[in-house]
């Protein structure tokens, strides 16, 4: 049927504030745009280990398993700081990644016109900016073994993480990035630390041997992951799509984000293998947490979250119109001038998460007639 299953997981901290102003730009488009949705909502998180005593119950698990698409807010919360590594927050973003094999995180670094003089880089170096960081996101030092923390004969305790990478795993990630390379600007940059680290020394191997055999069309350059953090402030329209590990691409995206004047603005899509019947199972969200030191204050940048939402459209539900309509009023509200404290404002007007929100469907509106 035409009739999509979203699952909405808002989760904490600023989590349900943005969530709210994606639920104006969604039911905007059911009204507007014969978006037929069926949505179910569900806790995650510390919201979830309050009321149910888990970051996520399995029946969300499941829930995620069979919708269309899920679209996750953020999950993190200091008051659940103090417990087990199994019982953190963040234990539900990791398991949807993994239960889903949601292993290609694509984190967009697009920077707006009227954005130019609102990152802290000069304006000349990031006007224009359109990359594509491809994380790995199953994978790697996250999920290696052995990990954990052990207390030595002497007392010395030990703490332990471990940097594992296979042929396949490192393949399916790269194959993304090449297929999105070719139908943007035909360039791979591929960052790992070979020079150190087994596991980046296969990196490069595997990510070379698959351009010589399938790829060869795309022109592809290697790079280490501390040289890659320099360049990207130096000149970061010197790639486009950079193909990495799990925590190189973690923090090289929130790098990235600060080129396109904030944190907040940078939405994700993490997809995952083909399923049997040929669907692949997607979740989108802001690259940025739960911001506890705003949370509840009304101030968050809900831009990430929404552009996730049109991630989703473009990705799972090939609205691509849809899609482009809501970049398109996101970008004209801040051509008008309107920011969000967390994006430098010259002196413009400051307004609050839901005043955003309005302001984008109120352009959605008028794109529309
Ligand atoms: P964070 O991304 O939550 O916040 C970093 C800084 O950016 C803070 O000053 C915050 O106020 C600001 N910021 C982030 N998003 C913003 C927005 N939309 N609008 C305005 N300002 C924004 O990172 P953190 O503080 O290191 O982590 C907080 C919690 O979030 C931790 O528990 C962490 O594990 C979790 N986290 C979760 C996710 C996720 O759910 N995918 C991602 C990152 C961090
Ligand atoms: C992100 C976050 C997560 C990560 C945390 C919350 C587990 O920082 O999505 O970028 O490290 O992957
Ligand atoms: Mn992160």
């Amino acid at each position: 049927s035409d009739v999509k299953k979203l699952l909405v997981l808002p989760g904490d901290g600023i989590g349900p504030e943005v969530m709210r102003e994606v639920a104006k730009v969604v039911q905007w488009m059911q009204t507007h745009r014969g978006l037929k949705l069926d949505i179910a909502e569900e806790l995650v998180g510390g919201a979830s280990l309050a009321r149910h005593g888990v970051p996520i119950r399995d029946e969300v698990v499941a829930l995620a398993r069979e919708a269309d698409a899920v679209l996750f807010g953020s999950v993190g919360d200091p008051a659940w700081s103090h417990v087990g590594f199994d019982k953190r927050p963040e234990v539900a973003i990791l398991r949807l990644r993994q239960d889903l094999e949601l292993f290609a995180n694509l984190r967009p670094a697009i920077v707006f016109d009227a954005l130019v003089d609102a990152s802290t880089l000069k304006a000349e170096v990031v006007r224009g900016l359109d990359l594509m960081i491809v994380r790995e996101t199953v994978g790697g030092v996250y999920f290696g073994e052995p990990r954990g923390i052990e207390t030595l004969a002497d007392g010395t305790k030990r703490g332990v993480n471990t940097e594992v990478y296979t042929t396949p795993e490192i393949e399916r990630v790269a194959r993304v990035a090449f297929d999105l390379a070719r139908v943007r600007g035909n360039r791979v940059c591929s960052v790992e630390k070979c020079n150190v680290m087994e596991s980046g020394l296969l990196w490069k191997e595997v990510v070379t041997d698959l351009h010589k055999r399938e790829y060869a069309d795309v022109e592809l350059s290697h790079m280490l992951a501390d040289n890659c953090a320099m360049q990207l402030v130096r000149n970061p329209r010197q790639f486009d799509v950079i193909v990495t590990g799990n925590l190189f691409g973690d923090i090289l995206s929130d790098l990235a984000s600060m080129l396109t004047g904030s944190l907040g603005m940078l939405p994700s899509a993490t997809l995952g293998g083909e399923r049997a019947d040929g669907r692949r199972h997607a979740l989108y969200e802001p690259i940025h947490g739960s911001a506890p030191d705003i949370a509840g204050k009304g101030i968050a940048n809900p831009i990430a979250q929404i552009l996730s939402f049109a991630m989703l459209l473009r990705y799972s539900f090939k609205r691509e119109d849809d899609a482009a309509m809501i970049e398109k009023a996101v970008s004209s509200v801040l051509e008008s001038g309107l920011r969000t404290v967390d994006i430098m404002s010259d002196g413009k007007a400051q307004v609050s998460t839901s005043v955003m929100g309005d302001a984008i469907v109120n352009e959605l509106a008028k794109s529309a007639v």
